[in-house]
């Protein structure tokens, strides 16, 4: 009977974590699609425009990238490469560190592990969650990553949008009514339709998602390849064992 109990607690553990993490703003599940080329090369073009100014790649290569997301060389150093580097340097920018520091205080961290670090759900989030709040030094904060030293430099794209609390009344003088954040309205607009910031912002993280893993896109390729290996070797081995196996009836 402990055994069963003791396996049960353990079954339900993981279900613990999620809930004791439900605190905060919900997750947004983003829309991976690593085969879509299009959609890459428009996140890469939204890196260079709108974060490399503050944030590296330092493990990227712009070569690389070219070659995966299906881009030239020439394409590349024409639409992706503003900072005078080379097609096979690495995705570098030249904001010094302590400078960086002093600005923001916290320097803008590289972001080439960011979505296996954090998840590209939680990236999806943030790129669309940041709101109109004055009491933060650039006037903005952030659901999915509370008083983030980041401004919000979409805000042309996505326009400015002001949060929207639901209030959950409390239970008398020790437990006080509570703000609980659900959601935002659009006060406003910038140059992109909600819907059209929406998917650039899947654009994003989807390119995000392939720069922590460009391996990721090599080992499906390979993947089909052992898969039809596997399968040829088990005919043959199949035909071989029928003919070792005549001999001994
Ligand atoms: C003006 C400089 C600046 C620009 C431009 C900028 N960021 Fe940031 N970013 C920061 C700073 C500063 C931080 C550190 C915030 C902190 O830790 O409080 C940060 C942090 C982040 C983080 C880490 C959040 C975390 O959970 O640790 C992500 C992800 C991120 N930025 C994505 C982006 C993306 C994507 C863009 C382009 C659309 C971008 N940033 C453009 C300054 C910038």
């Amino acid at each position: 009977m402990k055994k069963i109990i003791l396996a049960l607690t353990l079954l339900a553990l993981p279900g613990l974590g999620l809930a004791a993490g439900g605190e905060g703003y919900p997750l947004q599940v983003a829309p991976i699609d690593l085969h879509n080329k299009a959609s890459l090369q428009k996140g890469a073009k939204l890196f260079v425009n709108y974060c490399m100014g503050c944030h590296s790649l330092e493990h990227q290569r712009y070569n690389r990238l070219a070659r995966d997301i299906g881009l030239t060389d020439d394409q590349v150093k024409e639409h992706l490469i503003f900072t005078g580097a080379k097609v096979g340097e690495l995705m570098k920018n030249s904001m010094p560190k302590a400078d960086a520091k002093q600005w923001f205080g916290v320097p803008p961290p590289d972001l080439t592990l960011i979505a296996r670090s954090r998840g590209v759900d939680y990236l999806y989030t943030y790129l669309q969650t940041f709101y109109l709040d004055p009491t933060r030094p650039f006037g903005v904060n952030n659901a999915a990553f509370p008083n983030a030293g980041m401004p919000h430099v979409l805000w042309e794209l996505q326009g400015w949008q002001k949060p929207v609390y639901e209030v959950h009344k409390g239970k008398g003088k020790d437990s006080p009514d509570t703000k609980v954040l659900t959601g935002f309205e659009l006060v406003q607009p910038g140059s992109m339709s909600p819907p059209e910031y929406k998917e650039a912002m899947a654009d994003l993280v989807n390119f995000l998602a392939y720069v922590a893993e460009p391996i990721q896109l090599e080992r499906q390729r390979i993947g089909i390849w052992v898969v039809l290996f596997l399968f040829l070797a088990s005919v043959v081995f199949y035909l071989l064992k029928k003919e070792y196996w005549k001999d001994i009836h």
